[in-house]
């Protein structure tokens, strides 16, 4: 069976649709997270994209985009079309560290096709797309989940991660909402600790970590192996330092405005070597300045920006009055 990668830090970035994409990857990674994982993408998506680039002789890196300095890299897949997932698996194989497979997205297009979250309830579907993974590709599949679909089912995820072991799932990622939950209410630890005590693989603990001491308290409480962050990094690759710092000596560095929009100067030097929206840039150059003192009215300034040079502009400004 494959190894999986020997990550850094027990702490990972979070997989975020229009969010982290691979400049914000890169600077996660520097800031110490030890795995980062592509937004999620759809295997008939990259079924459909490999044949038209492989026509113009270029493969499906120029769809998911990604650098070397990301590694240990995941990509993530969504989607059970069967015959979709084995040749998207055999696409994305060659590139890519490791391969993760959604079953928590709980947007109503990705629940609609019986993927996303909604597997959760179909035990007999869930197990043929782990099997085909695990025969499919060499490189370590794992698994990120929500506990269940709604209230009256919100422990199915004890099930499917006896499935996932099973068929050979490596790594198991939980984030304990219901998918009808969305991202209300808060995420129950009790379920990642009762899914520690009940596996064999390693398990990721997720859902509302969002300083230091929140990340060492999910740590001890539910002994989970390894922690990932999502909303807690948006516009803050600093938290990965500074919780590898806290878990290890008991403080960390902060930083402040400046330092975050100098982070966002990098980050925007990152983008221009990837296709990113512009619209997901300004979301970005938002959520840099978050929190911070003056913050709001920067980001009124930033909202109205229609080009990345007017919002370089802005924030050169800010930096230097
Ligand atoms: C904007 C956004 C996009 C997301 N996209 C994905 C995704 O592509 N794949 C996935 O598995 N989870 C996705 N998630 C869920 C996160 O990975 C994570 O499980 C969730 O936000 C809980 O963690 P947090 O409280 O640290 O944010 C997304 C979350 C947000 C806020």
């Amino acid at each position: 069976m494959a190894q999986l990668p020997n990550f850094t830090s027990k702490v990972f970035l979070a997989p975020m649709a229009g969010v982290s994409d691979p400049a914000l990857r890169i600077m996660c990674k520097k800031m110490g997270a030890g795995l980062v994982v592509t937004e999620l993408t759809s295997v008939n998506a990259i079924v459909a994209k490999h044949e038209q680039l492989e026509s113009q002789s270029k493969n499906i890196t120029e769809f998911i985009e990604f650098s070397e300095k990301e590694r240990p890299l995941s990509v993530q897949l969504f989607g059970s079309d069967i015959t979709a997932l084995e040749k998207a698996a055999k696409i994305v194989e060659p590139h890519f560290d490791m391969i993760d497979y959604n079953m928590g997205c709980p947007a109503p297009h990705i629940t609609k096709q019986m993927a996303g979250g909604a597997l959760l309830q179909n035990a007999d579907l869930t197990r043929e797309i782990f099997r085909t993974l695990v025969n499919t590709v060499k490189k370590p599949i794992s698994l990120k989940m929500r506990i269940g679909v709604s209230e009256e089912n919100k422990s199915l995820f004890l099930n499917i991660s006896k499935i996932a072991e099973q068929e050979g799932i490596q790594m198991i990622t939980l984030h304990p909402r219901t998918v009808s939950q969305g991202y209300s209410g808060h995420a129950d630890w009790d379920m990642i600790k009762k899914l520690k005590e009940n596996s064999s693989v390693p398990i990721v603990g997720n859902g509302d970590i969002t300083s230091p001491e929140i990340a060492k308290k999910v740590l001890d409480y539910t002994g989970c192996d390894y922690i990932m962050i999502g909303r807690g990094a948006m516009g803050n690759p600093f938290i990965f330092e500074q919780i590898k710092d806290y878990l290890k000596c008991g403080s960390y560095k902060q930083y402040n405005l400046t330092d975050r929009l100098g982070a966002f100067l990098t980050y925007m030097e990152l983008t221009s070597k990837y296709n990113i929206r512009f619209a997901n840039i300004k979301q970005q150059a938002i959520r840099f300045t978050k929190g911070t003192v003056g913050g709001s009215q920067l980001r009124n300034r930033l909202s109205t920006a229609k080009n990345t040079e007017e919002l370089k502009e802005l924030l050169v400004q800010k930096v230097t009055v």
